[in-house]
């Protein structure tokens, strides 16, 4: 059933009160099959609504993922495969997998959003990316109704990319995702704190349990909670530069935080750059705020909707933002979430 001038408040973790002029929800392919039928366009695929900024009313139709389902349909010697619906939660999966000692997303626990937009921008978190488990996925071509299988070459993942957000953007709905996991852990804590956290839990006898709940621990420690206070996560991609670059704004700014990359580039962490950078030369953004939009206190690099902030006016700030911090280090951001 297609509703009309439906509110998308509660559907994005930003909470921007956009409407859809129409909104539906599909759990199956019959369901798709008919809805996608005839049917206006643009079109929009909703799974959390964590990685979107509504900046306006959305003049098409929202189509709310919900494919549900989680089954096992392979094994071999070292990984079960599992095969998860597009409509299921990410964490909930993650969790799904740790009660059945499937490793290996174990990092990624807690964020936000649906499976289905899981390999849209291969997500990451301490060290460990959606590309690192992923065996393949289903989607469904809107234009074409066809059915095609994407395999991780496919998919072409890089640091918070596909091929979904770039030649393919806007032409697929992805149905479910299979998950390459493995039956013997290998534990990844050598990034951020999670080594650190686990010894601040008395953790003596490592299990994936144990590095999810310190993974949960700490980014509940910086992360805002969308259900207190609107955001998407990290508003902007960390800025990959080249060594020579990086030499250059060490020698000008010394407390400037970097990782060196494997192919000779750097990462710089935007949320220093932001922090380091302000509206006025002799303030931070780090905690501004203009109206009900902001930066968090805790994370510069999240910008947050304190309750009644448009789109429009975060996005202003988030221009403001990448300007001051292009002025002052020479570095142009990226968004990462997506700009609607
Ligand atoms: P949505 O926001 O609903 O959609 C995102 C994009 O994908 C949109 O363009 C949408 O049209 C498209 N899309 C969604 N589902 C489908 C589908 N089935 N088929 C086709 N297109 C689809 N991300 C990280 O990578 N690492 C983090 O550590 C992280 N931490 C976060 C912390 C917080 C507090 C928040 C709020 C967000 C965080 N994020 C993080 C961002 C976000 O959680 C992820 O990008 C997540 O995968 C988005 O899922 P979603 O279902 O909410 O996608
Ligand atoms: N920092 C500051 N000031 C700040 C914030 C960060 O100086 O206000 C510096 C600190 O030195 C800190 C470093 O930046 O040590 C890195 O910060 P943090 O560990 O919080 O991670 P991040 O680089 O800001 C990235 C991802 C997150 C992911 C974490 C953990 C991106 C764009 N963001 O954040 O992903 O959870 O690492 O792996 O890559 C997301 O994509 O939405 C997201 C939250």
């Amino acid at each position: 059933m297609i509703a009309g001038n439906i509110s998308l408040k509660q559907y994005n973790t930003f909470g921007i009160d956009a409407k859809a002029r129409y909104f539906a929800r599909f759990g199956t392919m019959a369901q798709l099959e008919e809805l996608l039928q005839g049917n206006p366009q643009p079109l929009l695929v909703l799974g959390g609504g964590s990685n979107m900024l509504l900046t306006q009313d959305y003049d098409g139709l929202v189509l709310k993922n919900e494919w549900m389902g989680i089954e096992q349909v392979g094994e071999d010697e070292q990984c079960i495969y599992v095969k998860a619906g597009a409509g299921e939660n990410w964490h909930g999966f993650v969790l799904h997998c740790i009660a059945n000692g499937w490793a290996g997303v174990e990092n990624l626990s807690l964020i936000p959003g649906n499976v289905g937009a899981s390999p849209m921008q291969n997500i990451g978190a301490y060290g460990v990316e959606i590309k690192d488990v992923f065996h393949q996925l289903t989607a469904y071509h809107i234009h074409e109704k066809q059915t095609t299988i994407f395999n991780a070459a496919d998919c072409a993942f890089g640091y918070r990319e596909s091929v979904f957000k770039h030649t393919l953007k806007g032409q697929f709905v992805i149905t479910d995702v299979t998950f390459k996991l493995n039956k013997q852990p290998y534990f990844n804590i050598s990034y951020g704190a999670i080594a650190q956290q686990l010894e601040a839990m008395g953790i003596k006898d490592l299990s994936i349990k144990a590095v999810s709940d310190a993974v949960i621990a700490i980014r509940s420690s910086k992360l805002p909670n969308p259900a207190e206070i609107g955001n998407a996560g990290s508003f902007f991609k960390n800025p990959v530069v080249p060594q020579q670059q990086f030499d250059a704004l060490k020698a000008q700014y010394p407390q400037i935080v970097g990782y060196a990359q494997a192919d000779g580039h750097v990462k710089l962490a935007a949320g220093w750059l932001i922090e380091h950078s302000g509206p006025t030369e002799a303030t931070s953004w780090k905690g501004y705020r203009q109206g009900d939009a902001g930066c968090h206190a805790k994370q510069a690099l999240v910008l947050v909707n304190y309750g009644h902030a448009t789109g429009q006016q975060v996005y202003e700030l988030s221009e403001a933002i990448l300007q001051s911090v292009q002025d002052k280090f020479g570095v142009l951001l990226q968004r990462e979430v997506n700009i609607i």
